[in-house]
């Protein structure tokens, strides 16, 4: 029988790359994914809990499938993810329509799981932790694909317990997988076409810490780069407390490394960084920037910060505004501070009125802006090499790429530029774009 699931996906980038690996082990009970709930058998959120806005959304989301089911009860409707990790069974409880949760280290049991709730033999949870030996088995390895970049996963979980951070909480320890199975994946992947890879974890810098036999973060990233076919490296995310001086050399040293590194900050202020747990001081953080700057001076910043944490003065959001305008990233992601269950900040207590919180967020939010715009007007004109990832939404006979420091160009191009990297002078900005004309292929 042709069974359909839709799937929607919440939160980072892993749990995109959870979601490629959930589609993947239900087509192997016979799913295929489909992209509207109205027509599917089987309905799957994955979820994210780190801040309290993405996971309303979640429980948004989940609310529309109800009268889906209302309408037809055999429709099969489960949650993954973070929240799922976090609200484990209580979500069964708690939402009668719902029939199976499954938490973040469990997405194997899934098939078997969907098959139970198909053969009507309940509903169910599965949200224990696995141990690190079963966990190093279940990396996923996706090592075919037509497509031309990918994210390949290096590491999972987090071991930082950032006081505001409930990512340890809901991915559990932080491993790294083997570098001779990471480096395995990516030649599978360039040798089907593949041109792009981009290496994630929560925490990359610290890939390899724990097993003095793996290779450190910096010597997996030259591996990466020795491989043929493979032209353009990017990772996420950084944690600057683990920025080792071997990887900034590679900034200098590797052709394939892309000028742009997202380094987040979330705060320019000392006693803030100290009780957030972040590891650095604003010192310490802005010598790493020269210190990036100085391998490799065109590099571009991004960042995530945090406005409004516990205790946070007008003159520690200042020092945050400060460090914003020392550095001058390209582009800065900016959140207000939402407590997260069984994390340390959220037993601190919150004294900013949420009008203050509000308007300190716009005061950065318009300084980053001027900031970016900058970035982008300078770009104006420039003949910019661009890897062609496939054809965009623009519109008919649109293509799209992006640039080493990560903007998205779209431009008139046609279907055999795709996986080639062109030359384009960009013409005009957008907010989350560019667009380029094709100066040479
Ligand atoms: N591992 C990455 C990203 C973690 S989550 C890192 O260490 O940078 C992505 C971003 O969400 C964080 O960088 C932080 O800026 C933000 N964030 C996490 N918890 C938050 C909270 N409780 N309130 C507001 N923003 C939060
Ligand atoms: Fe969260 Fe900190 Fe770990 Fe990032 S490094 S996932 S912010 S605990
Ligand atoms: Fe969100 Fe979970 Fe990622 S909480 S940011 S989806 S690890």
């Amino acid at each position: 029988m042709d069974k359909k699931v839709y799937l929607e996906t919440f939160g980072c980038q892993m749990n995109v790359v959870d979601s490629e690996r959930i589609i993947s082990l239900l087509a192997q009970i016979g799913y295929r994914q489909v992209d509207s709930a109205e027509e599917a058998d089987l309905v799957l959120l994955n979820t994210c809990s780190v801040r309290d806005r993405a996971e309303r959304k979640v429980y948004g989301h989940l609310g529309r499938f109800k009268p889906i089911k209302d309408r037809r009860p055999e429709l099969i409707v489960g949650v993954g993810g973070c929240v799922a990790q976090q609200e484990g069974e209580k979500m069964l409880a708690e939402t009668p329509y719902l029939d199976i949760v499954f938490g973040t280290h469990n997405i194997h049991k899934l098939p078997e799981m969907v098959l139970k709730v198909e053969g009507r033999e309940g509903r169910f949870h599965e949200t224990d932790f696995l141990d690190k030996e079963t966990r190093l088995t279940l990396f996923p390895n996706r090592s075919e694909g037509d497509e031309v970049c990918r994210f390949v996963t290096i590491m999972q979980g987090c071991d930082n317990f950032c006081t505001y951070c409930v990512v340890p909480h809901v991915r559990g320890r932080e491993i790294s997988r083997s570098s001779a199975e990471i480096l395995d994946e990516v030649r599978g992947l360039a040798a089907d076409g593949m041109k792009e890879v981009t290496l994630i974890g929560q925490n990359v810098n610290s890939y390899g810490i724990q097993d003095e036999r793996e290779l450190s973060f910096a010597a997996l990233l030259r591996a990466v780069a020795d491989i043929d076919g493979i032209e353009r490296i990017r990772f996420t995310t950084s944690h600057p407390k683990d920025m080792s001086d071997e990887l900034i050399a590679c900034f200098a040293d590797l052709d394939k490394l892309c000028h742009h590194i997202h380094l987040p900050v979330q705060c320019g202020s000392d006693p803030i960084l100290t009780k957030m747990n972040r590891g650095y001081s604003r010192e310490e953080y802005l010598e790493l920037v020269e210190k990036l700057r100085k391998a490799c001076p065109d590099i571009r910043f991004s960042t995530d910060i945090i406005v409004g944490f516990p205790g946070e003065s007008e003159a520690d959001f200042e020092q945050t505004l400060d460090l914003v305008e020392q550095v001058r990233y390209a582009d800065a992601f900016t959140f207000l501070y939402s407590p997260r269950p069984g994390t340390a900040a959220a037993e601190m207590e919150e004294t900013l009125a949420p009008e203050v919180k509000q308007a300190r967020f716009d005061r950065l939010i318009e300084l980053q802006q001027q900031i970016s715009e900058t970035f982008w007007q300078d770009d104006v004109g420039k003949v910019l090499p661009v890897l062609v990832e496939g054809e965009s939404k623009k519109g008919e006979g649109q293509y799209f790429g992006r640039t080493t420091w990560n903007r998205i160009v779209n431009f008139p191009g046609s279907p055999k530029l795709v996986g080639r990297t062109v030359m384009l002078r960009i013409v005009k900005n957008f907010r989350n774009s560019q667009l380029g004309e094709i100066v040479s292929d």
